[in-house]
């Protein structure tokens, strides 16, 4: 399989003429090839998406908006053949593959709503005779940057509100998952989306990412990442005076009080940990557990960690997949040696899978560890494997200051059945998205999605809000009294 750019409706092979193979993580086998590209190919969907942009912001929003419709009905009927395709490109496992697609359905129904929505507020002006109204407009060209964790559902979050609120895409995928990219484009295309609204241009962060935010004619970048790319991206922005939305990570814990259903809070910390192998940016990777039930705690989610099968993503019982690949394998594997030497116990995993079946693709043990402090590294960097950290505490608010105290602030969730302590923890922990009696990940798209401190900087994706990233707000003046009116003056 090629994969080419998309690019002013024409699928094209990069002006370097370089691809670079797709690897399936759970084989490590050669799938396909990537367009490798360049600032070249970047200046050419820019210039397409700013010439597409001018006359798809004249189509009315409902119109517009039935395109998008045309898209989920689209991804209904190819959603068991898109989830293949992105088990075999990302690795995740079947189950999770047909949900990450069902995100994307139900952000284009949800999406194309807004349609016929897209409201802005009319309010009494101060002076008679005269009408006030704010509207929301599109922006332009706006750039998106996107990682392989949720390769088709985060380019559904930020392409569709965009694109019914009239603005046009240049989408750079990552790099690990450009057949989902191309499967997105496919659609788009069979709706009957205009040329030059969505791009895809293949390649690397540090050379199309780049050209993309520095571009003048993109208006507004919207990026999910690492906190290290999304500082650079948020500073390249700022000397342009550009727009950016970032969403960077998170460091999610799930509170077990003393009163908690035991057996539920376990189900849901193995499903946040190890779902998606830990490569969520919502994953659990803190497990901060009232002292008077740690042993229980512990005992039930090693045993619970031990009927966890590791396996391709494609067959049948296995409920955690490869990660990525080597270098994720390496830089999990080095934070395990961190939180042994930085003193915490380990409890299971802590190694490669590399014998038999594991022998070819990219396999790390589902971990755990305990005792482990709130100061050590592996409690306060992302991992963004299938590592979590169990962390004893005495009461509710040294719990909340320890969820608290890490940089990032996206997800976050408490198991307890004291209404008095859930309401607490709903007003206390400072993340962007809180559970109670659930897990960490598991984000609904018509809510925002995102989160505080280094996670991101102020903006959301999905939900209502991120229509808030891709228009600009326009308010309008009506003066029909025939004479000049002073605001503020004439009163
Ligand atoms: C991500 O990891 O970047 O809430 C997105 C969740 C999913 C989305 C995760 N719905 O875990």
């Amino acid at each position: 399989m090629k994969v080419l750019n998309y690019i002013d409706g024409r699928w094209v092979s990069s002006t370097s003429g370089q691809f670079v193979s797709i690897i399936n993580p759970a084989t490590g086998e050669s799938i396909g090839e990537v367009a490798l590209s360049n600032e070249q190919d970047v200046k050419q969907a820019v210039s397409a998406a700013k010439r597409a942009q001018k006359k798809w912001a004249l189509v009315p929003a409902p119109k517009r908006a039935k395109v998008l419709y045309k898209v989920g009905m689209l991804l209904q009927e190819r959603k068991e053949q898109i989830a293949r395709l992105l088990t075999m490109e990302m690795g995740k496992v079947i189950e999770e593959a047909r949900g990450e697609v069902q995100e994307g359905i139900d952000m284009a129904f949800y999406m194309a709503g807004e349609g016929r929505r897209l409201f802005g507020d009319t309010t009494p002006s101060e002076l008679p005779n005269k009408f006030a109204m704010s509207v929301r407009a599109p922006i332009g060209v706006v750039g998106l940057i996107t990682p392989w964790n949720f390769p088709i559902a985060i380019a559904t979050w930020k392409s569709f509100p965009a694109i019914v609120a009239g603005n046009a895409v240049v989408w750079k995928p990552a790099l690990e998952t450009p057949i989902m990219a191309q499967q997105l484009a496919q659609i788009f295309e069979e709706a009957g989306l205009p040329n030059g609204v969505f791009n895809v241009v293949h390649g690397r962060g540090s050379v199309v990412g780049e050209a993309l935010v520095e571009h003048r004619d993109v208006k507004v970048i919207s990026f999910t990442g690492s906190n290290e790319v999304g500082r650079r991206i948020a500073e390249m922005c700022g000397r342009h005076l550009k727009k950016v939305s970032l969403e960077m990570g998170g460091k999610n814990a799930i509170i077990v009080m003393d009163d908690a259903d035991i057996a539920l809070a376990v189900e849901a910390i193995i499903w946040s940990a190890f779902g998606t192998s830990g490569q969520r940016c919502t994953a659990c990777s803190r497990v901060i557990v009232h002292e008077h039930v740690k042993k229980h705690v512990e005992e039930r989610l090693l045993a619970a960690i031990n009927t966890l099968t590791v396996g391709n993503g494609l067959e049948e019982g296995v409920k955690v997949g490869p990660v990525i690949n080597q270098d994720a394998l390496q830089k999990i594997h080095h934070y395990v040696q961190i939180g042994k030497n930085e003193g915490a116990t380990l409890l299971a995993g802590g190694y490669i899978l590399q014998d038999g079946p594991y022998k070819e693709g990219f396999y790390y043990a589902p971990t755990l560890f305990t005792n482990v402090t709130p100061t050590m590294r592996i409690a306060r960097e992302e991992i963004f494997g299938p590592v979590t950290s169990i962390i004893s505490v005495r009461s509710l608010e040294e719990a909340i200051e320890v969820n608290n105290s890490v940089d990032y602030g996206l997800s976050s969730a408490i198991f307890t059945r004291d209404i008095h302590r859930a309401f607490t923890a709903m007003r206390d922990f400072d993340t962007g998205i809180v559970y109670v009696n659930a897990g960490t990940t598991g984000a609904e798209i018509h809510l925002p999605f995102g989160g505080t401190k280094g996670t991101g900087n102020g903006h959301r994706d999905s939900g209502v809000a991120a229509l808030d990233v891709f228009t600009e707000w326009k308010s309008i003046y009506v003066d029909y009294s025939g004479k000049l009116q002073r605001a503020q003056i004439d009163v």
